[in-house]
């Protein structure tokens, strides 16, 4: 798998980043099962709450583009540290990832770290548990 090409195409996104508030700006792309790319950057409101995030982004496009499964997810935020999903983008990375997809959290094309998803959000609750629930009864 070539980090490098995913963490670029996330770099990318990231200038699209609309931050007037936060001014934080974070890029992502995800690859997915069928090999396609997909990007996203944060988009921030007026209304705080309404804040989209850039993984949130670049996965909703994915899917409503017909992708299935994220296979590798880079975001690049800060450029002095690394900028980890928060825990709602997490939650929606496990809805559509295997618990071993990669997670490449970078500074940089140079400078970066892999993660599994299982590393960064251990115990996920995903569609087996609801599974599990409406077995009991
Ligand atoms: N943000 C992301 O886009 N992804 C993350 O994983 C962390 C936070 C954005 C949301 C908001 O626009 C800004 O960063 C500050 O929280």
């Amino acid at each position: 798998m070539d980090y490098k090409k995913i963490i670029i195409e996330a770099l990318g996104a990231r200038e699209m980043a609309y931050a007037p508030y936060s001014k934080f700006k974070v890029g992502a792309a995800v690859l997915m099962e069928n090999g396609k790319i997909f990007t996203g950057c944060n988009i921030e409101n007026a209304s705080y709450g309404a804040t989209n995030c850039a993984e949130r982004t670049a996965i909703f496009k994915a899917i409503s583009e017909g992708s299935k499964e994220i296979k590798a997810i880079a975001i690049v935020g800060d450029v002095k540290n690394y900028t980890y999903p928060c825990g709602i983008c997490r939650q929606v990375i496990a809805e559509f990832a295997k618990a071993s997809a990669i997670v490449i959290l970078a500074k940089n094309e140079d400078d970066y770290i892999v993660k599994k998803l299982e590393e960064i959000l251990p115990g996920a609750f995903t569609s087996n548990d609801l599974d599990k629930a409406s077995k009991k009864q």
